[in-house]
C-alpha cells in the first residue's frame, strides 16, 4: 500500500451520523399542518438539492415552493380524482388517501426540463438509433432529478421532519392540469411532489430487503434473480403489505 492508502481513515462517526438521518427518513402520508415549516428550513432543504450530482453537470431541474393553501388544495383534488380514474382503469394499486397532500407545510413541486436530453450523448436526427440514445438520455435525466430530490428528502428528514415523495402524476392530462396552477411553462414538466412536515401520526419503518438480497459481489448471482412470475406473485401477495405497513408487523 501507498503512504497515501495507508493515511486515509474513513470516518465512521460521520457515517453513523448520515446513516442516522437515511434510516430515520420514513414516509408520511399526512402531516400536522398546525406546525409550520419556516421558509428558511425550505431554503436548507433546497439547498442540498442543488449540489446534487447530474448527467453532464445538466441541473434540469426547478422546484417550486407552493405556499398557498388553495393551491394546495387544487394540487390534492387533482390527485384525489387521478386515483378515482385508475380506480376505473382497475389498476388494483393501493392507493394512499391523496387528501393528506394538503396537510404538507412543505410542499415542493418538482419540475424537470426535458431539453436537457440533448446535453446528453444522442443524435438527435430522429433515426432509429437515435431513438436508443433518448431512451438512455432520458433515463440519466430522470435519474439526475432523483439524486437531487433525493438529497432534498435526506435534509428534510436530518432537520427532523418527515417526508413524502408523490410521482402518481405522469401523463398528459396531469401535466396540463398541474401547469397552469403554478404558471410552469409548456415545455417542462412537474416529475413528482415531495412533501414534509411534522407527520399527523407516528412514521413507521416500511420493510427493506437484506443486504446480502441486494448486494452482487463481481458478478450477478442468479440465485437472487426473480422470474417475471415470481414478481407477479410478490406484486399480488406482497405489495399492500411492504407499502403500509411497519415491518415489524408483517407476518
Ligand atoms: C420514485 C418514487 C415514487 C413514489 N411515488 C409515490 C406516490 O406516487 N404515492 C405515494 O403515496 N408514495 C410514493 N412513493 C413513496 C413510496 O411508497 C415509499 O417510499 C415506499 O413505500 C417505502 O417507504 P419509506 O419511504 O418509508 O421507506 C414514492 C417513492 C419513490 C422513491
Amino acid at each position: 500500500m501507498t503512504s497515501e492508502a495507508t493515511a486515509f481513515r474513513a470516518d465512521r462517526t460521520r457515517y453513523d451520523q448520515l446513516m442516522e438521518t437515511v434510516r430515520g427518513r420514513l414516509t408520511s402520508r399526512a402531516f400536522n399542518s398546525a406546525v409550520p415549516v419556516p421558509r428558511e428550513h425550505i431554503e436548507l432543504v433546497m439547498e442540498a438539492a442543488r449540489h446534487a450530482p447530474s448527467g453532464a453537470n445538466a441541473q434540469p431541474w426547478h422546484y417550486i415552493a407552493v405556499t398557498d393553501a388553495g393551491v394546495k388544495k387544487q394540487i390534492a383534488d387533482y390527485f384525489v380524482e387521478e386515483q378515482r380514474r385508475r380506480a376505473k382503469l382497475k389498476m388494483k394499486f393501493p392507493t394512499p388517501n391523496y387528501r393528506g397532500l394538503e396537510s404538507a407545510p412543505g410542499f415542493i413541486v418538482v419540475v424537470a426540463d426535458f431539453r436537457f436530453l440533448r446535453a446528453f450523448p444522442v443524435l438527435l436526427d430522429g433515426s432509429d438509433l437515435d431513438k436508443q440514445y433518448q431512451e438512455n438520455a432520458e433515463r440519466i435525466l430522470l435519474q439526475s432529478v432523483a439524486a437531487s430530490t433525493m438529497s432534498a428528502h435526506l435534509a428534510a428528514a436530518a432537520l427532523g421532519y418527515q417526508v413524502w415523495w408523490v410521482t402518481a402524476i405522469g401523463q398528459q392530462a396531469a401535466q396540463e392540469a398541474l401547469r397552469p396552477l403554478l404558471g410552469i411553462p409548456a415545455d417542462l414538466a412537474v416529475i413528482d411532489i415531495m412533501l414534509f412536515g411534522v407527520p399527523a401520526k407516528p412514521p413507521y419503518k416500511r420493510w427493506k430487503k437484506t443486504l446480502p438480497q441486494i448486494l452482487h459481489w463481481d458478478r450477478f448471482n442468479m440465485d437472487k434473480y426473480m422470474t417475471t412470475d415470481q414478481i407477479d406473485a410478490w406484486v399480488k401477495e406482497e405489495r399492500h403489505k411492504v407499502m403500509y405497513r411497519d415491518e415489524s408487523k408483517i407476518d
